[in-house]
């Protein structure tokens, strides 16, 4: 079998087993689905949220120097012209001439085997005319154009040019358009970082590979404002930073790469750009990018709103407007890369095992707790104590008392819970229980008070 279908069967399966232990729906699923959408079942919250607070701790509560927001998504339409995102945020679009769908020509000139970073519009009609590159429907092809990706909504009961607003493509403009109250309400020193999660949206025009590539979607942005002088170093000290988060998400380091964008791919205010990819299932694909921006965002803000967004330094007259490292992290790619690394396949007792190798701090269960037998009174009584304690403690721990041991400890297996509790006869005599380890399946004896 192919290298690649390797890969995609074990897509398949991550996919099939998201579905089938309530991590992730097809979105709208029961009206046929919405493309590019998905929800999150009980797991894949859990899972979602501890990814998500654990980046919260780690760049914010545990730093000094950042300050978090929670920006509105509905931004003022002048947000997106300054940005660039009116004119600019486009993908190239290509239609099959006969069905009339629509596909990302950079996609289909890739996975006919171009090469396409730095093509413009036109280099990409001509290969596919010259190659007669078709569509996935073996149909011929139209020239290549631009395709805006915001979504468009208006505001208010009129609908008129003034009532345009956009779902936010990214979490980044909330941030800076935050940056003067900031400033104004704490006057950090710099270096600083302004913080956001929240949801981001774009109209992709193939959204696919699950939630890879989503219509919606969640980001984690920080804005790092620094003194310009020193932006090489600290553009050095994020990328440290990034290899600590993906380390904490569990990624093996060798599966994850730094690609630097060349210059012609880079935006034209940007000095310098990392894309940190990692091997998927499906490829070696970007994770998130780190890019500095230099003032672009800023300057925009100063000109258009005709706010002054220069940073008096602290008992100086010396008066800049900041430059700005920002690292961009998407939610659904972190996701999808613990789900990638963390599933195994082993064989436990001449049986296959499916099991989620999932750090610690990040499983949605911690503990399960059964009782041995699930029609003798006494031994539940027992459990669901044990239970209590466990749940108290830690929150994320669940009752199970379905099907018999085997079943549980596989189903957990699954969901990539660390650790199975059980009660048994001799927990009423001695107040021990058996743990039993999801890696290794070992097995050992354990006070309750000790747990
Ligand atoms: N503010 C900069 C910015 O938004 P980006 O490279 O367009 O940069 C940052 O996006 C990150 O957001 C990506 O590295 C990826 O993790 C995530 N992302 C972007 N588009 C996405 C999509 N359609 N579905 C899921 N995640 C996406």
């Amino acid at each position: 079998m192919s290298d690649k279908n390797t890969k995609n069967e074990k897509m398949e399966a991550i996919v099939s087993l998201a579905k089938r232990r309530g991590f992730i729906y097809q979105g709208s699923e029961v009206y046929g689905g919405l493309s590019g959408t998905w929800d999150y079942g009980p797991l894949g919250v859990a899972l979602k949220r501890n990814i998500m607070n654990l980046w919260w701790k780690m760049f914010v509560e545990d730093r000094e120097d950042m300050y978090g927001v929670d920006a509105a998504i509905l931004m003022n339409q002048k947000v997106w012209k300054a940005s660039g995102h009116v004119d600019t945020f486009t993908d190239p679009l290509v239609e099959d001439l006969d069905t009339k769908q629509r596909f990302r020509a950079d996609h289909l000139l890739k996975d006919a085997g171009f090469e396409v970073d730095g093509l413009s519009l036109d280099d990409m009609t001509t290969l596919i005319h010259e190659n007669d590159v078709k569509s996935p429907n073996g149909n011929s092809l139209s020239d290549v154009r631009t395709f805006n990706m915001m979504f468009k909504t208006t505001v208010g009961p009129v609908e008129d040019e003034n009532s345009i607003s956009y779902l936010r493509p990214e979490t980044a403009q909330g941030i800076f358009t935050n940056y003067r109250n900031v400033v104004d309400s704490f006057y950090p020193d710099l270096p600083f970082g302004v913080a956001q999660q929240g949801k981001a949206f774009r109209n992709e025009i193939s959204p696919r590979d699950f939630i890879f590539r989503s219509r919606e979607f969640e980001q984690m942005e920080i804005e790092y404002f620094i003194d310009p002088a020193n932006w090489e170093t600290e553009f050095n000290n994020w990328v440290a930073l990034v290899h600590e988060w993906t380390n904490a998400l569990g990624l093996p380091a060798e599966n994850v790469h730094e690609l630097e964008v060349p210059d012609a791919d880079r935006a034209h205010y940007s000095k310098r750009t990392i894309d940190f990819e990692f091997d998927f299932p499906i490829g070696r694909e970007e994770l998130l990018g780190l890019a500095y921006r230099g003032s672009f965002d800023l300057d925009n803000i100063q000109r258009d709103a005709g706010k002054n967004m220069a940073y008096v330094v602290k008992g100086t007259n010396t008066k800049f407007i900041p430059h700005v490292i920002e690292p961009s992290f998407g939610v659904e790619r972190a996701l999808m890369a613990v789900l990638s690394a963390s599933y195994t396949e082993d064989e436990v007792n001449g049986e296959k095992r499916v099991f989620l190798k999932l750090p610690e701090h990040l499983a949605p269960i911690k503990y399960a707790v059964s009782p041995l037998l699930k029609n003798k009174p006494e031994l539940v009584v027992k459990a669901r104590e044990v239970y209590a304690i466990l749940k108290k403690k830690y929150g994320n721990v669940m009752w199970d008392d379905n099907g018999n041991i085997g079943k549980r400890y596989r189903r957990q297996d699954e969901i990539g819970t660390p650790y199975c509790v059980v009660i048994d006869f001799d927990t009423l005599e001695d107040n021990t229980v058996t743990i039993r380890e999801r890696d290794t399946t070992e097995q050992k004896r354990v006070a309750i008070s000790e747990l």
